[in-house]
């Protein structure tokens, strides 16, 4: 079927590159065709600091990734995080003179919503309708072919910063490659993540990834709120390193073999043996030592969650609760703690149904990456969505018009 669609993504993240080829099969499967999973360099906090670094890392990324798809990538959708986006809820308003909306008004309303003071270095990523008003009628899901006078639209819009934008288009274009869209970080991995029934009950999906922590908060089915925090499982490691004297890679080791999030579940007799810093012979190190580092870290990762969601004003309408992804949600008894301190229920997830080469992709540390390729189906799928044809990958998704209006408004700008 070599008429199916092919989509790639690029997730940058803080400690990888992680490159995706699929095909979209049948109804809404992906099938993973090429796979490049790299350290990622010259990457901190979702920011490039060392284009060349950067540049070369994705560059092995996505050879990796051609030579295990034997095709040639000539564009991808780029997943972005880091401390210079940020998001404003805006209010587009146009007149429509008493005739049915049409798709052109809507579009209209979005650009309206738009011409919010954007200082000019930076960038908008995403136009998220959150709902229509018409002639003063709120909570208004689809207005087209309604009558009225006045159509507003509700606005959630995501910018960056133009300069750090401009520098991960380079990065990739040093490769050949032509960034197509770029999609925020928790956005992408919601896709994955989160079910149908918890975006319409309102959830939070939080992906703890190396060096930043990256939410989104869905409520009656549309993204209402994102956050990025620069923090993340490397601050972990670089507390065990600090606390137990050890190299970052030492550290790393450690947290990953023997890591706990909850001191109360280790037993005090329990210990293991490395290498520390200026000591000839190996150590041994208590467990709960260890877990009392990781636990005071987590429990401020997710003080500074609990504050975002605070701050945002959704706090009391997710009755959903949480749901955990990225590599840094591993860690045991992390689930349990982030319970504690959130006082929501949390559940940790991760890619799954997916067909090829799919067996390294089963972790929260590639939602994001996968996360790229349904945003990518979608961006696909929307270009002929006037002729029909449209699909949901998410289970029991019917397409219906309400749908697929809600996946070309993620396209824009
Ligand atoms: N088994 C594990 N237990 C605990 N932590 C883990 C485990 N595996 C990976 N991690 C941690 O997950 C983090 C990397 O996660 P991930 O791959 O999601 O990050 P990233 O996408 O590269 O970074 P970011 O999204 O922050 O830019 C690292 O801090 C790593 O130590
Ligand atoms: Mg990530």
């Amino acid at each position: 079927m070599a008429d199916e669609p092919i989509v790639v993504g690029i997730d940058i993240g803080t400690t990888k590159v992680c490159t995706l080829v699929a095909r979209v099969e049948g109804a809404n499967n992906l099938r993973i065709l090429g796979v490049g999973i790299e350290p990622s360099q010259g990457i901190r906090k979702g920011n490039i600091v060392d284009l060349q670094a950067a540049s070369q890392a994705i560059g092995r990324s996505i050879e990796k990734a051609e030579r295990t798809s034997g095709m040639e990538i000539t564009s991808a959708l780029i997943s972005l995080a880091g401390s210079h986006v940020s998001s404003v809820n805006s209010r587009g308003v146009v007149g429509i003179s008493g005739r049915a909306i049409d798709q052109e008004d809507v579009f209209r309303a979005l650009d309206a919503a738009q011409a919010v003071a954007i200082p000019h270095n930076r960038e908008i990523i995403h136009v998220i309708q959150r709902g229509f008003v018409v002639d003063g009628q709120d909570g208004i899901r689809l207005p087209v072919g309604m009558h009225g006078y006045r159509l507003e639209v509700e606005a959630h819009i995501i910018t960056a910063g133009a300069a750090t934008v401009e520098n991960l288009r380079q990065s990739v274009q040093a490769s050949g490659v032509q960034a197509s869209h770029f999609v925020l970080n928790p956005l992408a991995s919601a896709e994955v993540v989160l079910s149908d029934t918890e975006r319409q009950m309102g959830a939070v999906v939080c992906d703890i990834g190396g060096g930043t922590t990256d939410m989104a908060i869905y409520i009656d089915g549309d993204i209402w709120h994102t956050m990025v925090l620069g923090i993340g499982g490397n601050h972990i490691t670089s507390d065990i390193a600090h606390g137990l004297r050890l190299s970052i890679s030492q550290a790393e080791e450690v947290k990953k073999q023997y890591g706990h999030a909850l001191q109360e579940e280790i037993d005090e007799r329990d210990s293991f043996s490395t290498r520390i810093f200026g000591e000839e012979n190996p150590v041994e190190i208590r467990r709960k030592d260890l877990s009392m580092i990781i636990e005071a870290r987590v429990e401020e990762i997710f003080d500074l969650v609990l504050q975002e969601i605070k701050r945002s004003g959704y706090d009391g309408l997710l009755p959903a609760g949480v749901v955990l992804t990225g590599g840094a949600s591993q860690l045991p008894g992390l689930r349990t703690l982030a319970s504690q301190v959130l006082g929501l229920p949390v559940r940790v997830a991760k890619p799954e149904n997916l067909l090829g080469l799919a067996d390294q992709l089963y972790s929260p540390a590639y939602s994001t990456s996968v996360g790229l390729l349904y945003w990518a189906m979608m961006m696909s799928e929307a270009a002929p969505a006037a002729g029909g044809g449209r699909r949901s990958h998410r289970k029991g998704g019917n397409p219906t018009l309400d749908t697929i209006k809600n996946w070309l408004k993620r396209l824009l700008p």
